[in-house]
């Protein structure tokens, strides 16, 4: 209720709020420190304790008690409501009586959990029979000291231990996820002979448990929390999210494993900004959560699997929470856990140095290839063009094209023409997921021939003109395009175009031009030809050992080059060129 929120942001002290988050230095009237919110060596984040507001003046970041809460726990308002609550000691309430409810509830039952996360470690420290527990953990480095760290705990060889100390009603023991009712009616432990790692949420509400087994236990290695319970679904747990966001929001960064062992040995090496899935690939969810607490990601994935990871995703989710992914470079066959163990300094090497997602992917391509041969380094070309294509920014995959060109030695033009090979295989592939069922019907992004194709197909009006054989490379969007050029419809020019340009027109008709822009994709041909004629007369000049008389043309196509580097938005600029392109590959240009 209004009423309550206004008490709970009097009561709350800003100061000591924003205390566990930076350090705060009285200045005046104001505290001053380091802003949580961005990077930065110089203090630019300032309190106003009788305002009860903040302000960076670098970042812009500001607003009140709530605010920051929202900010820093990745809470939704009533939540950062209740949080300040907790903290201050009010008992709230609200205007919809349901919603206070399930918000109790969820409140029982953490409380519950918190229980048995209690047991478990009591166990684990005191009990005779957790002995074997405790000689495995510190066979693997967790002493006494780690386990209270993690509250790690044991859950004993028995039926109903656990069920027997909490005494919870059947059906919360069964939507808490501890136990299960058995023929007979009575509760039964979930959780036996495990070692148990508490799962927390983001405000370090107990939420669930993974379970190890030890080395000669029987069962899967790891037994988790099961989706059925009730606050509890791994596509969205972190584990140790509430550890890390801390270090999280100092550093801007989080640094996401696949297991619990890693992350504890992530800490244990001095990486506190660590999470891990529980036993799932990573989800929209999981990203979402994490774009709250910090804009880069660091997978920390064995090298198979980060490099493996699903890219078009990847790159959506960069694009829809503002995230930047990296990945850390592991050795072969290590996971964070085991690093942490064997080599704590290389374990901080690799994740100080983890590489953007692209660029790591690209790297490993080349690595592993053979650029000793010729033929060695244009499968290398064809394989690392196959990532890059699937980058949706033109900007970065054209780095990316230079990148190539030189590890491979090959010219950038060359590095491009793969890309379209690439291109096509991607939208045969894009076609076929389709057919299968429900994927996406046209890759994200098409080749600039494509695009102008596709221009041509639903706008003609505004492109014929601006067009020419000689912009297209590919044989087959060569026959499309003179197809189109020299029949009256779509119909005629796919009888007429036959086979594979026949199938690529029917796919660029159902696709959607409107957002296209003719200008540009025009200028972005234009600015292809003009770098693949240049190249092409400078080695004919070569051969020739006759530069002077190549030299115009070499240069008014350099220049060209350069100059359509910035975007053109208007026809007039570069008709001249495209005039000039048609002429030479007419043969009426004296070079
Ligand atoms: P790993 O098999 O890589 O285990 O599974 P780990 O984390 O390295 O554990 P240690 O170091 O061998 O003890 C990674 C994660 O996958 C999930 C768990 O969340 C685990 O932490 N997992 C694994 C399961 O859920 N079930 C399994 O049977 C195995
Ligand atoms: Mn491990």
């Amino acid at each position: 209720m209004d009423d309550d929120v206004r008490r709970v942001r009097d009561e709350t002290d800003i100061v000591r709020l924003v205390t566990e988050h930076t350090q705060l230095k009285k200045q005046g009237v104001q505290w001053m420190g380091l802003c949580p919110f961005h990077g930065e060596k110089s203090p630019s984040f300032s309190v106003n304790a009788e305002k009860g507001v903040y302000y960076c003046f670098g970042c812009q970041a500001k607003g009140d008690a709530i605010d920051f809460v929202r900010e820093t726990e990745g809470l939704d308002f009533a939540g950062s409501v209740e949080f300040l609550a907790g903290k201050v000691g009010l008992t709230l309430r609200y205007t919809d009586h349901n919603e206070g409810r399930s918000r109790n509830r969820r409140k029982e039952h953490a409380e519950c959990i918190g229980r048995a996360v209690d047991f478990y470690h009591e166990r684990l420290l005191e009990d005779p029979l957790a002995r074997s527990a405790r000689d495995y953990l510190r066979s693997r480095g967790y002493d006494g000291d780690v386990a209270r760290r993690f509250r790690i705990g044991w859950a004993p060889d028995e039926w109903s231990e656990l069920s027997r100390h909490l005494r919870m009603k059947d059906d919360e023991w069964v939507t808490t996820g501890l136990g299960g009712i058995n023929k007979r009616g009575g509760q039964y432990d979930f959780f036996r002979a495990r070692i148990v790692f508490p799962i927390f949420d983001a405000q370090g509400n107990a939420i669930g448990f993974g379970g190890r087994k030890l080395p000669d236990g029987e069962g899967p290695k790891y037994k988790n929390t099961s989706d059925a319970a009730e606050f509890y679904s791994k596509s969205e747990v972190l584990y140790g999210l509430h550890w890390a966001k801390s270090e999280a929001g100092r550093t801007d960064e989080l640094v996401v494993c696949e297991g619990y062992t890693d992350v504890i040995g992530c800490h244990l090496a001095g990486i506190e900004r660590a999470v891990a899935t529980c036993g799932t690939v990573l989800t929209p969810q999981h990203a979402r959560t994490m774009g709250r607490f910090a804009s880069h990601i660091v997978l920390a994935f064995d090298a198979d699997g980060a490099g493996q990871a699903a890219a078009e995703r990847v790159y959506a989710w960069e694009e829809e929470f503002g995230l930047r992914f990296a990945v850390a470079a592991l050795p072969a066959g290590a996971d964070p856990g085991d690093l942490a163990e064997n080599d704590p300094d290389g374990l901080r090497t690799v994740i100080e140095q983890a590489r953007p997602f692209l660029e790591f992917r690209v790297d490993r391509e080349l690595d592993r290839s053979d650029l000793d041969s010729a033929e060695g380094r244009a499968l290398a070309v064809t394989a690392a063009m196959r990532l890059v294509v699937e980058h949706p920014d033109a900007l970065v995959r054209d780095q990316y094209v230079m990148r190539i060109a030189d590890r491979c030695m090959v010219s950038a033009d060359e590095v491009r023409r793969r890309a379209e090979t690439s291109t096509r295989d991607l939208a045969v592939r894009g076609r076929r997921v389709a057919v299968d069922g429900g994927g996406p019907t046209t890759p994200g992004h098409l080749t600039p021939e494509h695009q102008a194709l596709r221009l041509l197909v639903h706008r003609p009006d505004e492109v014929t003109n601006h067009l020419a054989s000689v912009l297209f490379v590919d044989p087959i969007n060569q026959k499309s395009y003179e197809a189109l050029r020299t029949t009256p419809d779509l119909h005629a020019a796919m009888e007429q175009a036959g086979g594979a340009a026949s199938d690529l027109l029917a796919r660029l008709a159902v696709d959607d031009a409107s957002e296209d822009d003719p200008c540009g994709v025009v200028s972005r041909l234009l600015f292809l030809a003009a770098e693949r004629t240049a190249v092409v007369l400078e080695a004919e000049a070569r051969q020739a050992g006759d530069l002077a008389t190549y030299q115009p043309s070499i240069s008014f196509l350099r220049n060209w080059v350069m100059d359509l580097r910035e975007a053109v938005t208007d026809f007039a600029k570069v008709d001249p060129l495209l005039r000039w392109l048609v002429n030479y590959s007419e043969g009426r240009v004296d070079v």
